[in-house]
């Protein structure tokens, strides 16, 4: 499967707090990222098809809040086409999904530089490309996991929890398509996504598996997040799922961090250069010296 060759920045992730679900704020907090292991050639078609297909989904951002696009190679078809979607939580207006979309495309501009494919997982939206077709292919890998803290439930907010994962795993009843769910029952919250590439009976499905995993694997946790590679399902009970304090904050602190490390990078690179020049120089004077005798 294509999802084997990404290499997950689970590094982020655990320098993050746990995303808070309900707070409208945190919508460009980091959930996971990760970059195709093959790499093209700087200045090759496929790296400019790359950027048009980007190009494709800021533009339709602001417009929906599912899309795909495909960018079609060359006609000796050297693996040039990419593939592309964006898909934004159910329950963001047209602006915020806009501003997560552009959020994301930047990040996977800096974190997956000349890699043929690269998907991210925000809070509010999931960006992905790709050169290997991806399009409308359910993948129930598990991504990302995480439990919170054991509760001490009660038997009635054990039984809120499980049906509230119960509504999200279940189909709608007039077989509708939907593929953004809420949920709560009392202090439970729950939410399930499926990216829009899939149609309802995939989705059906790949929510089905998200809910049974995060029931079975966060069986008594406080709160839980089963992302899989085409949907994800999280519960939360009452406030015990950390906040994330804001996105816009979190993100910040990885813009800090980014430019941390350039400042390091380029701090390196002067002081490197500052010792050649020096050397330069020293072993001119020498030479003067030596001329001089
Ligand atoms: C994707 O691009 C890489 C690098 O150009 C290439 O090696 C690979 O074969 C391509 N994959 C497909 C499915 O075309
Ligand atoms: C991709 O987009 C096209 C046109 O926008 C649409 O007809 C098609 O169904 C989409 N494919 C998937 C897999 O979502």
């Amino acid at each position: 499967m294509a999802s084997f060759l990404y290499l997950f920045l689970l590094l982020f992730i655990s320098t993050l707090p746990p995303p808070s679900m309900a707070a409208p704020t945190g919508e460009t907090s980091f959930v996971y990222g990760g970059c195709s292991q093959s790499k093209y050639t700087p200045g090759s078609t496929i790296e400019s098809n790359i950027n048009s297909l980007l190009t494709s989904l800021l533009t339709s951002s602001s417009f929906t809040l599912y899309t795909n696009f495909t960018v079609d190679g060359d006609s000796d078809g050297a693996g040039d086409t990419v593939y592309g979607l964006f898909q934004c939580r159910g329950d963001l207006k047209n602006v915020a999904c806009g501003k997560c979309v552009t959020h994301a495309v930047a990040q996977l501009g800096s974190i997956c530089l000349d890699a043929c494919g690269g998907a991210l997982q925000l809070e509010g939206c999931f960006v992905k490309y790709d050169n290997v077709s991806f399009l409308g292919v359910e993948d129930k890998t598990m991504v990302v996991k995480k439990c919170g803290a054991v509760m001490g439930y009660d038997s009635g907010g054990l039984a809120r929890r499980d049906a509230v994962l119960a509504y999200l795993a279940a189909a709608d009843g007039g077989g509708g398509y939907q593929p953004f769910r809420v949920g709560g029952s009392g202090d439970v919250q729950g939410l399930a996504q499926c990216v829009g590439d899939l149609d309802a009976v995939e989705c059906q499905d790949c929510v089905a598996t998200a809910v049974g995993r995060l029931k079975a694997d966060c069986a008594a946790a406080g709160w839980g997040d089963m992302f899989l590679g085409k949907c994800y399902a999280r519960f939360s009970h009452g406030n015990v799922r950390p906040r994330a304090g804001g996105g816009g904050n979190e993100n910040r602190n990885d813009d800090v961090e980014i430019e941390k490390t350039i400042a390091v990078i380029i701090g390196l690179i002067a002081g490197i250069a500052f010792i050649v020049v020096f050397l330069a120089f020293l072993s001119h004077y020498c030479d003067k010296q030596r001329g001089g005798k």
